[in-house]
């Protein structure tokens, strides 16, 4: 049938997602039911506050995902559903949900990588625009940058990864996370820190950037106790803390290492695109960075695609549905799923 209409579910950490996408692309309703306050108190996210508040939404977020969209699950040909990686309990609740529709509707179930999903999100476009982007073209190198993962994959077609490298330590999210902690701001750390950062000199610190040199791998731990040095040293002279200077300099070096090791990978394989993912390429300043060089065209998804959402797990659902890759009604959540 055409077109291809494709129900998502993302429920692997704290929000908790339903959208409609048509033909892997167009997107009609993506509802976000953000945990961020009920997290806030606990600077993390409390994983069986998570599954229980999922428990409590997921219903009533697919139902309004469909309902904006003025479709029933009648009028769908997948249901997609995040399998991992994330939170076994938090994962649970979405593959339950999306087993009861199936099972109810006799529609195939299509279980989804999280980290894929990330990468789709470049594919999605809102359903009402008149000359949606063209779609990521391969061969393509992806930075995925979130609070779990940080990686660089070759992708040479759909569904195809080659995972050129990681993170050793902390992934990017969560440096931005753990740096703004030690700060004194607010969680999540990412737009915290980018917030601070406009008023601070990026300069002001000389901050560490982990080369790494020979491998296509990261490593954010040697900035974050740097960071952690200079915040001690600072408190035992009892001087106050330039906060915007530090989330500045810190900010600009894990852009200065992200950007660097992604350009030089993308030479190195000749890639026609750069792909950039992860709730991490909402950083204004990172994708500003990646779009100032001339040297690759740059896809990153808009803004409110980068965290995490469900359009871009129909996204990448879609892409599997269609070439036959759906899923039993028996399978399970994979807690440590990797890409
Ligand atoms: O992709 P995501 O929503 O969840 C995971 O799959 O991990 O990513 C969340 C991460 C958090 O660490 C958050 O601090 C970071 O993305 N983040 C940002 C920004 N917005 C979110 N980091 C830097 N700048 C931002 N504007
Ligand atoms: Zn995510």
């Amino acid at each position: 049938t055409f077109p291809v209409r494709v129900l998502g579910i993302e429920t692997s950490c704290d929000e908790t997602a339903a959208a409609i996408l048509e033909n892997g692309r167009a997107l009609h309703t993506s509802v976000v039911a953000t945990q961020i306050d009920l997290h806030a108190k606990y600077g993390g996210v409390f994983p069986e506050v998570a599954s229980r508040q999922h428990v409590q939404t997921i219903y009533a977020v697919v139902e309004q995902a469909l309902q904006q969209a003025h479709l029933g699950i009648k009028d769908v040909d997948a249901i997609a559903v995040t399998r991992g990686p994330g939170l076994a309990g938090s994962l649970l609740v979405g593959m339950n949900a999306a087993k009861g529709l199936a099972l109810a509707s006799g529609k195939p179930l299509v279980g989804v990588n999280h980290l894929e999903g990330h990468i789709y999100s470049a594919w999605v476009h809102p359903a009402d625009i008149q000359d949606p982007p063209p779609a990521p073209e391969f061969p393509l190198l992806a930075l995925l940058v979130s609070g779990g993962h940080t990686e660089l994959n070759l992708m040479t077609d759909h569904l195809t990864y080659e995972r050129l490298g990681a993170t050793l330590d902390d992934a990017a999210g969560e440096a931005f996370d753990k740096v703004a902690r030690l700060l004194g701001l607010p969680y999540p750390g990412g737009p915290s820190i980018q917030k601070t950062a406009e008023q601070g000199n990026p300069f002001a610190f000389q901050f560490p950037r982990s080369r790494l040199e020979g491998t296509w791998d990261f490593s954010f731990s040697g900035l974050k106790t740097a960071v952690l040095r200079t915040v001690k040293e600072y408190e035992q002279d009892t001087r106050p803390l330039p906060v915007a200077d530090l989330a500045a300099s810190f900010q600009a070096a894990v852009i200065d290492v992200l950007l660097t090791k992604t350009l030089a990978a993308a030479r190195k394989f000749g890639v026609r695109q750069i792909l950039l993912a992860g709730g991490v390429s909402a950083n204004r300043p990172l994708r500003e960075a990646f779009l100032a060089q001339k040297e690759f065209p740059v896809q990153i998804p808009a803004f409110s695609l980068c965290t995490d959402n469900a359009a871009m797990i129909a996204a990448a659902g879609h892409f599997r549905f269609v070439r036959g890759k759906t899923d039993s009604l028996d399978i399970d959540v994979m807690p440590n799923w990797p890409l």
